[in-house]
């Protein structure tokens, strides 16, 4: 169990008014919670910019006919295959592939594979989820 430090804050009425819209529209317990998620969402900015070690994932949709798409991106992944926890492949429909693929490593090493697999020709739609 960690110790938990209490200390007064001083705000603006507009600043505590933005706290307590964030409170509510993220349905957090109490503004404790909200500034918990405010300083851990920043610390995780900060680490994907300052190039530390990270995770997150990349998500992909593309069409599985497209003519080499399956072979390059596994063929990109290999290649950064350090930094690929896990992958997962649902079959949405007929032509849809849905993929999410699991990273941990430097927040850079991370960026180059994203931009590499979501760059191929017959990816629909791929983002990279910086957590
Ligand atoms: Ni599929």
């Amino acid at each position: 169990m960690k110790t938990i430090k209490r200390f007064g804050v001083s705000l603006e009425e507009d600043l505590f008014k933005e706290l307590d819209l964030l409170v509510k529209k993220h349905k957090f317990p109490n503004r404790s919670q909200a500034i918990r998620f405010l300083i851990r969402q920043n610390m995780s900015e900060e680490a994907w910019q300052e190039n530390k070690e990270v995770s997150g994932a990349v998500v992909l949709i593309y069409d599985h006919h497209k003519r080499d798409l399956v072979n390059k991106s596994l063929s990109i992944q290999h290649e950064f295959s350090h930094i690929i926890l896990a992958t997962q492949h649902v079959h949405l429909d007929h032509n849809s592939c849905l993929e999410i693929i699991a990273l941990k490593g430097k927040a850079e090493n991370l960026k180059v594979l994203s931009d590499k697999l979501i760059a191929l020709k017959g990816i629909k739609h791929g983002k990279l989820v910086m957590s």
